[in-house]
């Protein structure tokens, strides 16, 4: 068999459910994938499609009602405290809004250390640590001694998305989950935050998770993509399969909707 992919990353059967009776929502409704290593996969759907809930059953941070999560192969156990933490060092997420994914009373060097130390790099000495936040900032082109002394809320968005991806470049997570990480910053910063997280990717193997309501966006990142519509995953495949002969009205419709798909993510005119 030509070069096998590894699964890093399935799920089976999972579901999430909110409230009861009438006013019941089945957010994510019996949704199976398998994620391999390496690859670049979007879910895409249109807001209120459930990305969001299936992404933060992923990271742990949801229960499923039903259904399992499988992690390199073995079924995920985060019962415990400990168990949790060890599995956000193989996680993590970039979300849509920055500025609600740091504690904002938090100097930036705080939250960057935080990272060397979820690593294991506590006992490392602070001249070293130094180094690697200022290696951290320069792959985002951002100058670590010019944000030493800030808070995040003083960053512009495209600037915060950045410190967030330098964050994952310290963390070196095996899968990150990027859920709409553009969709709040003008098309310039937009184009950057792609090609960096690219970068990231050729750089230490990451496995991505693109989670968007962009089928332009899908298919100029993704190896695969998942079709999201109402909880469901409608349609599933390789970017060309999926993007380029699209089976289902709905992914038909979303195509539509983006009439410059192959122009609006041409990187070469940003
Ligand atoms: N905490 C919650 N309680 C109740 N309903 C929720 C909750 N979170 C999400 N939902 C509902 O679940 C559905 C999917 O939401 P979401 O996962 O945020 O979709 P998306 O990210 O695709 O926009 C929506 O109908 C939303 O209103
Ligand atoms: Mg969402």
């Amino acid at each position: 068999m030509p070069d096998e992919k590894k699964v890093c990353l399935s799920g089976s059967g999972l579901t999430k459910v909110f409230g009861f009776g009438r006013q019941k929502t089945v957010a994510v409704n019996h949704v199976d994938f398998n994620f391999y290593e390496g690859e670049v996969i979007s879910i895409v759907g249109e807001s209120g499609s459930g990305k969001t809930t299936l992404a933060k059953m992923l990271l742990g941070l949801l229960k499923p009602t039903e259904g399992e999560v499988y992690f390199q192969g073995k079924k995920r156990d985060i019962s415990t405290h400990k168990k949790k933490k060890e599995y956000w060092k193989s996680i993590q997420a970039i979300f849509q809004d920055p500025y609600s994914s740091y504690n904002i009373f938090r100097k930036i060097d705080a939250v960057l250390l935080d990272c060397i130390n979820m690593r294991g790099g506590r006992h490392l000495p602070h001249a070293k640590k130094v180094e690697m936040m200022a290696e951290a900032c320069g792959f985002v082109n951002l100058k670590f001694e010019e944000l030493t002394n800030k808070y995040p809320f003083e960053l512009s968005g495209g600037q915060m998305q950045r410190l967030m991806i330098a964050r994952i470049f310290l963390l070196n997570p095996k899968i990150l989950l990027a859920d709409e990480p553009t969709s709040m910053i003008d098309a310039c910063s937009r184009a950057t935050i792609l090609d960096m997280l690219m970068q990231l990717r050729k750089e230490i193997g990451m496995t991505i998770v693109f989670i968007t309501h962009d089928i332009g966006l899908a298919y100029y990142v993704s190896d695969s993509v998942y079709i999201m519509e109402r909880g469901k995953f409608v349609e599933s495949g390789s970017a060309d399969e999926v993007i380029l002969h699209p089976k289902e009205a709905y992914t038909q419709r979303l195509i539509s909707d983006v009439p410059k798909i192959y122009e609006e993510w041409d990187l070469s005119t940003a």
